[in-house]
């Protein structure tokens, strides 16, 4: 892979991932007195250390991070908006689950591409990142389920 395309898609992860970070921050303040709002605050954390990684690696190849504005909502035909707002706690940890699994998938296919041409810094990073994401989607999942279970309504 040429650096040039190898930036692009990272810059592409780093507006992913600062998406991520504002969109679980604003749902813990929709949320606030709850025990998801503190795991999505917690989640925005990491999400956040997702974003200094990448731009580590971008600025180590040579490259500027740079925002491309909203890149969540397209992953949702563009009808999410910028201010990320799902209603109830149900459309919300499913939407959560889609943008993860957009991100693992598209970890993945990174991962599967790059060699160790690039340093295995690199490798580590999106390695970690997929396990992060990984363990975000298994809690979603699994809160998601029990909501169901209980046939709560948004
Ligand atoms: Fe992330
Ligand atoms: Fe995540």
């Amino acid at each position: 892979m040429e650096r040039e395309d190898l930036l692009l898609k990272l810059n592409w992860f780093y507006c992913l991932e600062v998406g991520q970070v504002e969109l679980y921050q604003a749902q813990s303040k929709k949320f606030k007195g709850s025990y998801e709002s503190i795991v999505f605050e917690r989640t925005a954390l990491i999400e956040q250390e997702h974003v200094d990684l990448l731009a580590a690696l971008i600025r180590e190849l040579g490259g500027e991070p740079y925002l491309i504005g909203d890149v969540i909502s397209p992953l949702f035909g563009g009808l999410l908006g910028k201010t990320l707002a799902f209603t109830g706690l149900q459309k919300t940890l499913q939407g959560n689950i889609r943008i993860e699994n957009k991100a693992m998938a598209d970890y993945v296919a990174l991962h599967k591409e790059v060699g160790d041409e690039f340093g295995p810094q690199l490798q580590t990073v999106l390695e970690h990142n997929l396990v992060d994401e990984d363990v975000h989607t298994a809690w979603f999942a699994r809160r998601l389920e029990d909501y169901e279970l209980l046939g709560l309504e948004d």
